[in-house]
């Protein structure tokens, strides 16, 4: 991969403009992880969020120890995909970070719909799939005290230009490349990714400002686009790999983000079990 295809601030930044994050984009040729990079970025910068940029953006061609949710690593070959860190100091306690990871998800749709047309889909809390395979995941960390984050980071992959995976993995994975059957622009993904975090972070930061007393109550606009997003928020059949694993149909989201799950035992709520949806056959024959 040239040199030139990397995604550089200079070549970022007039295709971010006006968001919070146009001042603060850096980029490296290889890290282990941009995750690692954006928490000690954040610690750097104090605990006062005032003392801090409100966003900042780490980027790298390749990622050494790329990590994914529960311990599994993300693959980060160079130049093939994009691995971002968008580092934020969100006046949240540590439980509504979740909110953090669903609008992401959202974001990560629109992006992928405005660069190539094709629909994305999300599947809680956070696997962007395309055709039931996943090809963009969210990992999102932070610093916190009991009661305030500090600051946070959430972490993005996506598989954009890669022809092809592992056998273990190619039933379960794809890029937008071989969903799109070209090569996408990761300059233009990854600038369309930097301007849809930032219309949804402003947009969770309006909802929790709303003078609605009930917390519950101020994220049910985000609660509701997410869930309209998402086919696997409502009426999907699915495995949920949590408390020994059970099967159910997905019923929404419940005032704090978490999945709610009908079963025949009654209402199931997932913190962050994994979701695998369950064929109508196979759930006749009891899996
Ligand atoms: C998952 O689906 O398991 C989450 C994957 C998150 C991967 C991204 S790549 C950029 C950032 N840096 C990391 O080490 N992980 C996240």
């Amino acid at each position: 991969m040239a040199a030139s295809d990397f995604l550089v601030p200079e070549k970022l930044a007039p295709l971010v403009r006006n968001t919070i994050f146009s001042g603060n984009i850096f980029h490296q040729e290889q890290v282990q992880s941009t995750n690692l990079v954006a928490m000690a970025a954040g610690a750097r910068a104090g605990r006062a969020p005032e003392s801090a940029p409100e966003g900042s953006v780490f980027l790298a061609e390749e990622q050494t120890a790329g990590r994914g949710r529960g311990a599994h690593i993300w693959s980060s070959p160079r130049g093939a995909g994009i691995y971002c860190s968008f580092l934020l100091h969100p006046p949240m306690s540590p439980a509504e970070t979740l909110w953090l990871s669903l609008i992401s998800g959202v974001a990560v749709q629109d992006a992928t719909r405005e660069v190539t047309g094709l629909q994305a889909d999300i599947r809680w809390p956070n696997d962007i799939l395309i055709n039931e395979k996943k090809f963009a995941g969210i990992l999102t960390e932070m610093s916190s005290d009991s009661s305030r984050v500090h600051h946070a980071v959430i972490g993005i992959g996506i598989n954009v230009n890669q022809e092809k995976f592992p056998d273990d993995f190619s039933t379960t994975a794809t890029s937008l490349r071989l969903e799109a059957g070209k090569e996408c622009s990761r300059l233009e993904m990854t600038a369309a990714l930097i301007r849809a975090i930032d219309r949804e972070y402003r947009a969770l930061l309006r909802a929790m400002e709303s003078p609605i007393r009930t917390p519950a109550l101020r994220f049910e606009p985000i609660m509701r686009r997410i869930e309209s997003r998402s086919s696997y928020a409502t009426g999907k059949l699915v495995h949920v790999d949590e408390n020994g694993g059970y099967t159910g149909t997905t019923d929404g989201l419940d005032p704090r983000g978490f999945l709610r799950v009908r079963t025949d035992q009654g209402l199931r709520i997932v913190i962050s079990g994994s979701v695998r949806p369950v064929s109508r056959r196979s759930d006749a024959s009891g899996a």
